[in-house]
């Protein structure tokens, strides 16, 4: 299967609604889970969200931050993947080591501020140093020179003052196939809830939200619940009217936006963004091997055949 990062992320209404419901966790520093059937978009739709823009590490996902902002105006967005196997232990180190890579990144982003002012004071001291090597060094190039030298440890001390002040910016900790985390996971992940300042989301599939509730001491603080949906009709024609091209190859004007093939599809689908994706992807590769012209529904049963779409 092609992966999602060929295809560009289309903000569809599931997206948006997922977002906003992370936006009320994140400021009102709530605990919300959100549970929908395989496929329709929750981990893609949380790695949009966390910003995260690389397929690199499978388990871990942090803000991309944009080296402008400044520090005040970064949201921090952490998205965990739980382990398979998972102990309080592992879930404990993995969300600590993710708080760190957050902080850093916004180390970075200080510093990227912070760093033109001493660039600029370091230059003109090289520049100084420069002439003195050749012309020998004037009282007035040594008195500047002098200056230039203590503003630069001044402001050098000042940064690291401030530097060391960046506390774990993290606001809002989303944690991804939430269903594995066992009874004393969840247990540590309430006691990280409760110890920062921050909301949660816990994602999973359908039932996560009844199984939760068998907790009291948890669910007793769950303030949201979102379910993500599956895309709907509607939703997937504008989709396949997008530039989202599975398989590298515009169907667009192939046939693909007649209204008996997106019927056709959407039957096949029932909007299921993964099995969509897979079965656009199949077409594609069929409209290229055989260099047709025109994307046909007996096309679309043989992609159909071509692929084990689940029952889900
Ligand atoms: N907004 C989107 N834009 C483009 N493609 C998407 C989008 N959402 C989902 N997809 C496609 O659907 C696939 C499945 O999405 P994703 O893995 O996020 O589903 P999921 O709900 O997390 O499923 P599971 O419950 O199995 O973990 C993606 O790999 C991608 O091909
Ligand atoms: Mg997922």
């Amino acid at each position: 299967m092609n992966s999602a990062q060929e295809t560009p992320f289309i903000e569809t209404k599931e997206y948006r609604q997922f977002a906003e419901f992370c936006a009320i966790c994140d400021s009102e520093k709530r605990i919300g889970i959100c549970y929908g059937p395989p496929g329709v978009g929750k981990t893609l739709s949380a790695k949009k969200l966390a910003g995260w823009d690389s397929a690199r590490d499978t388990t871990y996902y942090v803000n991309r931050y944009p080296t402008k902002t400044k520090v005040s105006t970064l949201t921090s967005i952490l998205l965990y993947t739980a382990q398979v196997a998972n102990s309080p232990a592992q879930v404990k180190q993995s969300i600590d080591k993710l708080r760190d890579r957050v902080r850093s990144i916004h180390i970075d982003d200080f510093d990227m501020t912070a760093r033109p002012e001493l660039d600029e004071i370091e230059s003109k001291m090289a520049a100084i140093r420069a002439m003195q090597a050749r012309r020998g060094l004037s009282t007035r190039a040594f008195k500047e020179l002098q200056a230039l030298t203590q503003s630069a440890y001044s402001l050098r001390r000042r940064l690291e003052a401030q530097r060391v002040k960046i506390v774990d910016p993290t606001s809002l900790i989303i944690v991804d196939e939430a269903d594995r985390l066992k009874d004393t996971s969840l247990e540590q992940v309430r006691d990280i809830y409760d110890r920062g300042d921050i909301g949660l989301v816990l994602i999973g599939m359908p039932g996560i939200e009844k199984r939760l509730a068998r907790y009291p001491q948890l669910y007793s603080r769950v303030g949201l619940v979102h379910r993500f949906r599956k895309i709907s009709d509607e939703e997937m024609r504008l989709v396949l009217a997008d530039t989202w091209q599975p398989g590298g190859i515009d169907l667009r004007n192939r046939g693909l936006s007649d209204p008996a093939i997106l019927a056709e599809i959407y039957r096949i689908t029932d909007g299921n963004f993964r099995t969509l994706h897979r079965l656009v992807a199949e077409i594609a590769r069929l409209v290229d091997l055989n260099h047709l012209r025109r994307v046909t529904t007996e096309l679309i049963e043989i992609a159909r055949d071509g692929l084990v779409i689940g029952v889900d």
